[in-house]
């Protein structure tokens, strides 16, 4: 469907999409560098910084190799801002109404985030196949989503929030987890020191927990 037409290949690409508050450009671009070097080229730069739209010009502009989306949009607005700043995918950790309709109207794909059942089944009947369920690990984690899968065989997940090295494998080995999402890769503590090398390490463990899954969502019904 037009609102996520090419987003289920896109995320299938890596295991783990980083997920990146970023202050300012000048460390967006190494890190950004470390972490397709580490073999995560998917990257969700959250609009939670003044300089988040800044940092996706500038990652989309100069990394040709990483695939730069947005996160945290809340807004038609922001969805626009991200588009025009070359975001390649828009993220939110809901879905509204608005939202739904400028992801409609736009040629940029939407991952809307969904933590219910009833959420899922809503955008079910929208023809969104592909949703992050958010946040992960309080809304119910791995035992959650696996219940989910029986009823609702027509949605793929990007699971988010409070997902680290150590649960990551269990979220990927469920049949209806396409990737997940999280801030583990990219540790504060190692883009303040600029350790470019470290965050490399952690991309490459990440980026081999899995190959990705080639499964297409089912349309809705099916
Ligand atoms: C998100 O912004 O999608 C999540 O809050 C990231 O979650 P994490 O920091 O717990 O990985």
């Amino acid at each position: 469907m037009a609102a996520q037409a090419g987003l289920h290949d896109l995320l299938a690409m890596a295991p783990v999409v980083p997920v990146l508050a970023i202050d300012s450009v000048e460390a967006a671009l190494p890190l950004a560098r470390a972490l397709v070097a580490g073999g995560l080229p998917i990257l969700e730069i959250t609009l939670r910084t003044p300089a988040a739209l800044e940092v996706i010009r500038a990652i989309s502009g100069e990394i040709e190799s990483a695939v730069v989306g947005a996160g945290t949009v809340l807004s038609p607005q922001q969805y626009r801002d991200a588009m025009r700043a070359g975001a390649r995918f828009v993220v939110s950790p809901g879905a509204t109404a608005a939202l739904l309709d400028v992801a409609e109207a736009s040629s940029v794909p939407f991952l809307p985030g969904a933590g219910t059942s009833s959420e899922v089944m809503r955008l079910l009947e929208r023809d969104y196949g592909c949703l992050k369920f958010f946040p992960a690990e309080p809304s119910g984690g791995v035992a959650y989503l696996q219940a989910l899968a029986a009823p609702l065989p027509g949605a793929r997940f990007c699971p988010t929030g409070g997902i680290d090295a150590a649960r990551a494998p269990a979220y990927l080995a469920l049949p209806n987890v396409l990737c997940i999402g999280g801030s583990w890769v990219a540790p504060r503590d190692a883009v303040a020191a600029g350790d470019w090398p470290a965050i490399t390490l952690l991309a490459r463990a990440a980026a081999a927990l899995r190959p990705a899954p080639k499964i297409r969502p089912q349309p809705p019904g099916q």
